[in-house]
């Protein structure tokens, strides 16, 4: 069977950091794996290079066994691979609603005809006028792709109903911080991805909503979604993920079932040599990654 993510020998350093130092891993189809370690581990990197935000030093990136280490975002995107950020990053100024549509942008095509001309740098202003053409005019097909996107995001909105149902239409900066990792959430499923990549989806979350998005990820997995998860909250890992990677100084320290990572000596080690040098730092249930 073709790994769904297939990384191999993946390399990235930083002004003589080795932030990620030759990570091998797979993500099977329908699976959840969570990428588990002490702060600066390079696990926001991989992420990084995974999803095509810089680009790696060495090593390749396969999806569906086709090669992306050297393909644009946007195209990785397409590909099938969409995220969300550490920090969180919605659109401030845009409403939920337009926070969901810009996840599916780049599969407009009634909306962006000629879109391909776009990369082809005399060629821009075909594509730009015929945007334009369309926005003010309108197509049929226009017509019938505005419907399918109000349909996606009808479908986004429900997900998170209870929270995100009333403020639709409420501009970004206006949300709580919650709501505002849900929107992007949401934006990230909007382009019903073969691998969902979430950096740290519960960070800065109370205990409520932790267990909100957890029961959100279950939901997710028992759908069939793949993840590719970095998550500080323990518990949450070990509930959600089918298989934990654990990383220090760039490297995978330890690969397994949640069970076994647990109680791998290297992991507590990891785990427990930071805790005694930032004393303080453990809240009980996060875990000091
Ligand atoms: N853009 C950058 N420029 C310079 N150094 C960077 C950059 N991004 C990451 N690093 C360095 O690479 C290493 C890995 O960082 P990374 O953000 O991947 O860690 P992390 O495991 O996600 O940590 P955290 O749990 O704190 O989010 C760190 O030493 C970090 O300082
Ligand atoms: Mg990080």
């Amino acid at each position: 069977m073709t790994a769904l993510l297939d990384v191999k020998d993946l390399q990235r350093h930083f002004d003589g950091v080795r932030a990620v130092d030759g990570v091998s891993f797979e993500v099977q189809p329908h699976e959840v794996v969570s990428i588990i370690g002490p702060n600066g581990s390079g696990k926001t990197t991989t992420l990084n290079l995974v999803t095509g935000t810089i680009p790696a030093h060495g090593g390749t990136i396969a999806l569906d066994g086709a090669r992306i280490d050297h393909a644009k975002t946007v195209d990785i995107a397409e590909h099938g691979i969409a995220r969300t950020f550490q920090n969180g990053r919605v659109f401030a100024t845009l409403s939920v609603a337009d926070n969901i549509e810009v996840g599916i942008h780049s599969q407009l095509h009634a909306h962006r005809p000629f879109r391909r001309l776009s990369h082809v740098f005399l060629l821009r202003w075909i594509p730009l006028l015929a945007e334009l053409f369309v926005a003010v005019f309108g197509t049929p097909a226009a017509r019938r792709e505005r419907a399918e996107i109000d349909r996606v995001i009808d479908r986004e909105v429900d997900r998170f109903e209870s929270r995100l149902g009333p403020r639709r239409d409420d501009p970004a900066y206006t949300l709580s911080y919650a709501n505002r990792r849900r929107t992007e959430i949401a934006r990230a499923l909007a382009l019903q991805p073969k691998l969902l990549v979430l950096d740290e989806p519960t960070a800065g979350m109370n205990q409520s909503e932790t267990a909100e998005v957890l029961a959100q990820l279950l939901e997710l997995k028992a759908a069939g979604q793949a993840i590719l998860l970095v998550e500080h909250k323990l518990d949450l890992v070990m509930t959600v993920s089918d298989r934990v990677i654990v990383m220090d100084g760039g490297r995978i320290i330890a690969e397994g079932d949640p069970q076994s990572v647990r109680t791998d000596p290297a992991v507590i080690e990891a785990y427990l040599g930071r805790r005694r040098e930032t004393p303080g730092s453990d809240s009980g249930e996060e875990g000091p990654a």
